[in-house]
């Protein structure tokens, strides 16, 4: 393509290094799309014939049928998909073909490709994870009335509902919704018409290809929009928190999992054993999530790394700028083919939940509470159930069951209606502070969140009406 400034030939080897086509010939599509939406503009403002236009977007038209039918067999020495897809159009209408690119450098097109591109990726990335939402409010429908210990520093430390659990998990990956809507948000803006880096001469009409284009807002300053990948970043820190969330719900599931833990069931049909040990179960999707959040993050790192030495504007290094984002959508991909169906048949055995409450200390917060409800100030109230757990440990008693004259014998201010308050259940159902652990906040929590889904469910849906036809 700039075969008139150069007296030699591109040596192969830098032909090969330089090429973007195995990044970039999957967004074809949308290449041509950007195309047909310039071409359109250009009859629109008179700078094409609108017979020409025509014709160049009928042959567009069908590049793309060649391209679907595996009819098209793009070359390296081309670069790219943008320059193999413009040398078809002229391969096969000459002259006319040739107009296509009047006004318009890579360096907008490839910037608008991607774009277009990436609005329907991130419409896919939601249904994932809105289905992986979906599934963790169900399984707290499902599991808010079974008891299970909730853990400080992986330490028992006050009883609630395998409910509360999953919605736990649910509220990050809630933010992780939000922080999608925010990504996509920042690509859904029109670069084209900014040209090489400060726009064109001729009289380009930036507002009609981003109405044909079905883009929000056109960009707002030609230097910037050719130099930065912020909407990239975006996508990919979206992707590196929800990859730490991911993680963290897996290990959660490993630890419940384990035979000293117990009471997660993870289905057969979603773990796989071992090739020696015959009585093995291993919860191997889990782990391999948990391992993928290495890569999510290191996409950031890869990327922010990237961009913060380059000048303005347009700079070669950004050509790869791709690699790490397209991993990490097919990575998330990944994670929501298996996670949430994994999540609809998770099963609780609560008897073995149970068993992890056996000393009954688990319940030492409710004591000291009960005694600040009797009038006692918390920091002696803390120290004297302190005694109290140092008293069951050393006598090897269960301090649920403790009688009145043994409890009275350690803290006098404790009477009869102790008693009744000191079982898993009544302390998860006790804890009913806004957000907290009971049954019935966590309905709460399970309303809102029903709400919240769907209320991102129609802002991603407002924006799917807006993609164009191809
Ligand atoms: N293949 C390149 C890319 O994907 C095209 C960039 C063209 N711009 C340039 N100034 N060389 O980024």
């Amino acid at each position: 393509m700039w075969k008139g400034r150069f007296a030699q030939d591109t040596d192969e080897a830098v032909v090969n290094f330089t090429q973007s086509l195995d990044l970039d010939w999957r967004m074809a599509a949308a290449d041509i799309r950007g195309s047909i939406a310039h071409v359109r503009m250009l009859a629109h403002t008179g700078l094409l014939a609108k017979d020409e236009a025509a014709v160049i977007e009928k042959n567009l038209r069908e590049i793309a049928c060649e391209i679907k039918d595996n009819a098209f067999e793009p070359k390296i020495s081309l670069e790219d998909v943008h320059m193999n897809i413009e040398a078809r159009l002229t391969e096969k209408c000459g002259a006319t073909g040739a107009r296509l690119h009047m006004g318009r450098s890579r360096n907008d097109q490839v910037n608008t490709t991607v774009r277009l591109y990436l609005r329907s990726e991130l419409l896919d990335i939601w249904q994932g994870l809105y289905s992986l939402i979906a599934a963790l409010v169900k399984k707290a429908e499902e599991h808010k009335n079974k008891v299970v210990p909730g853990y400080t520093h992986l330490q028992q430390a006050q009883p609630i509902s395998m409910g509360h659990f999953w919605m736990a998990h649910a509220q990050a990956f809630m933010r992780d919704a939000r922080r999608l809507l925010a990504a996509y948000d920042a690509v859904d803006e029109s670069p084209l018409g900014c040209g090489a880096l400060a726009g064109s001469t001729l009289p380009l009409d930036r507002e009609f290809t981003r109405a044909d284009m079905g883009f929000s807002r056109i960009t707002e300053n030609s230097m910037d929009t050719v130099a930065h990948r912020d909407h990239f970043l975006d996508i990919l820190y979206f992707a590196a928190v929800f990859g730490t969330h991911a993680s963290r719900l897996c290990e959660d599931l490993i630890i419940y999992f384990t035979t000293e833990f117990g009471w997660v069931k993870l289905p057969d049909s979603f773990c796989t054993g071992s090739s020696i040990m015959p009585q093995k179960k291993n919860p191997d999707v889990l782990e391999i999530i948990r391992g993928k959040s290495g890569q999510l993050t290191g996409a950031l790192v890869d990327l922010l790394t990237m961009v913060k030495g380059i000048p303005l504007t347009y700079n070669r290094d950004l050509q790869d700028d791709k690699r790490s984002l397209f991993r990490t959508l097919i990575c998330l991909s990944g994670i929501f083919s298996v996670l949430p169906p994994l999540i609809s048949k998770v099963d609780i055995d609560e008897e073995r939940a149970n068993r992890g409450f056996e000393d009954g200390l688990i319940l030492a917060t409710d004591v000291a509470e009960y005694l600040v409800l009797h009038g006692v100030p918390f920091r002696s109230a803390h120290e004297k159930v302190g005694h109290a757990v140092r008293w069951c440990i050393e006598n090897k008693r269960p301090m649920d069951k403790l009688t009145l004259l043994e409890w009275q014998a350690i803290i006098p201010e404790i009477e009869e209606d102790l008693l009744p308050l000191l079982s898993p259940r009544r302390s998860m159902e006790r804890r009913d502070t806004a957000g907290g652990a009971s049954s019935h906040q966590v309905e709460i929590q399970i309303e809102h969140a029903n709400k919240k889904l769907a209320d991102f469910a129609h802002e991603f849906e407002e924006y799917a009406k807006r993609l164009p036809q191809m």
